[in-house]
């Protein structure tokens, strides 16, 4: 079968972190198939289109040369969509999937309002036949959903042809991470396509062949697959709990997390991977997916399956707390007018995604109680920050907001200057390679770095007089 005959046009329902990363690979690799990235959200296309590639909405290594080298070629960002979708032979749900906040569910469950809403676009505008994939990570059963919202367009509009609009459903989930998504989409461990239609798997398997190894990529029933991205998130995230959990043990016992982490990782049956203590998880997707998947079990009346999923997210939201709590403590329970340098705002490196980030809930504590909080991230702005923030309670209340204290400045050199503490809450590289000692000349005595990533060691610090404290490992005591 030859995809050039069948697949000319892909449409994708979504430019966001996921849609367009996702799509520039596939032109990259596909540059006989035109892709055109839509999205209701006019200005995010606008920017997808800028002549200048550092406004590109998404902030990916190594996406703005696919950008630039395919963009008006065979991939087009467009406010169109109701063209993409008649064009195109297959068609991309790649939309917000957040958890609901209001009505059945809410807190916990998935709201599915932008997947409904792309499969209703689909199902109008569509022609012929069509082959539609979930890429969005959705509840299990949710093809169900789209195809029977699809499937009610075909009826009204072709009462005497019924057969003129048809659809077949594919779930095909995205695992890969923001930060390495390029690498992640051109290499990955393997490609996931759910579905009962078998041309339309083999087609779709067929795309993917064009760069991935056919014994990569995995073809299961739509449930497993739904089912298997929120149980691969699930797992991360939960090695990240365990790990962080042992941090706070290794603290006061005297181990130092980084050794345990690199001794149980060589066992291979547990791995190197995902054993990284921190502030705790971000990003859109851990804590959401985590949500929905104790939904899930909750329906289907597995409490006890519910609770144990549960513990994974409150130990996430206490590591967090626990670092916060731990930072007023070492200026004895006050931190009123302290100036507090936050490192990092992003929820990873080499991301301007914020989503989730453990920064907000950090210098939200911080900020409540008092502190002058300078923030600095190499790729977010104070824009993005603002907008977190003016959401918060603390900074909704007029009067409350008084006096709370934040500041954002992306110049490093000038920081530092009467600091009392240094936080480092994202690994970004630029943090690796401070100049400590010269720092700890412009700092308020006694002046306290406390490093959220493990990224310091001992040796950073000599010949200073910095206080250290260090995930994992606690309060180091040094030769000054
Ligand atoms: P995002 O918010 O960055 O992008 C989603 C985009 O969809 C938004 O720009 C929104 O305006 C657009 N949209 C909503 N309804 C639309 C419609 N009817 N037609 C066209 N566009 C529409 O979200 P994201 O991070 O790209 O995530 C998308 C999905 O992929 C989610 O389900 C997420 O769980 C999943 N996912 C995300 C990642 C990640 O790293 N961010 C990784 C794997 C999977
Ligand atoms: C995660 C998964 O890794 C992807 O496979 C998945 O596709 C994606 O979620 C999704 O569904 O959205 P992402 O959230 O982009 O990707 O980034 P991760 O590298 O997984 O990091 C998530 C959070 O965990 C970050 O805050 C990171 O700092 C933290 N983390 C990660 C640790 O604290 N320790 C670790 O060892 C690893």
């Amino acid at each position: 079968m030859s995809i050039n005959n069948k697949i000319k046009n892909i449409c994708c329902l979504g430019a966001g972190y996921v849609g367009g990363p996702t799509m520039a690979v596939l032109a990259n690799k596909c540059p006989d198939i035109n892709i055109f990235v839509t999205d209701v959200d006019k200005e995010k296309i606008k920017k997808w289109n800028s002549d200048n590639l550092a406004e590109l909405p998404v902030f990916e290594p190594g996406l703005d040369e696919l950008v630039s080298k395919n963009r008006n070629k065979n991939l087009f960002f467009t406010s169109d969509i109701e063209s993409s979708i008649r064009k195109a032979d297959i068609i991309f749900i790649s939309v917000n999937t957040p958890t609901k906040e209001h009505g059945l569910g809410a807190g916990y469950a998935s709201d599915l309002k932008w997947v409904e809403s792309s499969a209703r676009l689909v199902g109008k505008y569509s022609e012929g036949h069509t082959i539609i994939v979930e890429k969005s990570t959705v509840p299990v059963r949710t093809a169900e959903l789209i195809q029977k919202i699809v499937s009610s367009y075909s009826k009204i509009s072709n009462k005497k042809l019924p057969s003129y609009k048809t659809f077949s459903v594919l779930s095909s989930p995205e695992f890969l991470a923001e930060g390495t998504a390029i690498k992640d989409l051109e290499t990955p461990d393997r490609v996931l396509i759910g579905g009962e239609d078998n041309e339309a798997l083999d087609l779709l398997s067929l795309i993917y062949q064009k760069w991935i190894p056919k014994e990569k990529i995995y073809l299961t029933n739509l449930w497993s697959s739904e089912l298997s991205k929120l149980t691969a998130n699930a797992f991360l995230a939960q090695r990240i709990s365990s790990i962080n959990a042992i941090s706070a043990l290794c603290e006061p016992s005297g181990a130092d997390v980084k050794e345990v982490s690199k001794a149980i990782g060589s066992d291979t049956r547990i791995g190197g991977k995902f054993l990284f203590a921190g502030p705790g998880f971000g990003g859109s997707c851990f804590q959401k997916d985590l949500l929905n998947l104790i939904y899930l079990c909750k329906f289907y009346n597995l409490i006890q399956v519910a609770e144990y999923w549960e513990q994974v997210l409150k130990l996430n939201e206490w590591q967090k707390k626990r670092i916060s709590k731990l930072i007023i403590e070492v200026f004895f329970g006050t931190v009123t007018d302290k100036k507090i340098v936050l490192l990092g705002f992003s929820f990873k490196p080499n991301t301007n995604d914020i989503r989730e980030s453990p920064a907000i809930t950090i210098a939200l504590e911080l900020i409540e109680n008092g502190a002058n909080l300078k923030i600095h991230d190499p790729k977010v702005s104070k824009e993005q920050i603002n907008k977190v923030f003016s959401a918060k309670d603390i900074f909704k209340n007029q009067n409350k907001s008084q006096n709370k204290k934040w500041e954002f400045s992306n110049e490093l050199s000038t920081l530092f200057k009467n600091a009392d503490a240094v936080i480092i809450v994202t690994e970004w590289p630029d943090y690796r390679d401070l100049n400590w000692q010269e720092i700890s000349k412009v700092m308020r005595k006694p002046s306290w770095i406390f490093d959220t990533r493990g990224i310091l060691s001992e040796k950073d610090l000599s010949n200073t007089d910095l206080n250290f404290w260090r995930v994992g490992k606690g309060f180091i005591e040094r030769n000054k």
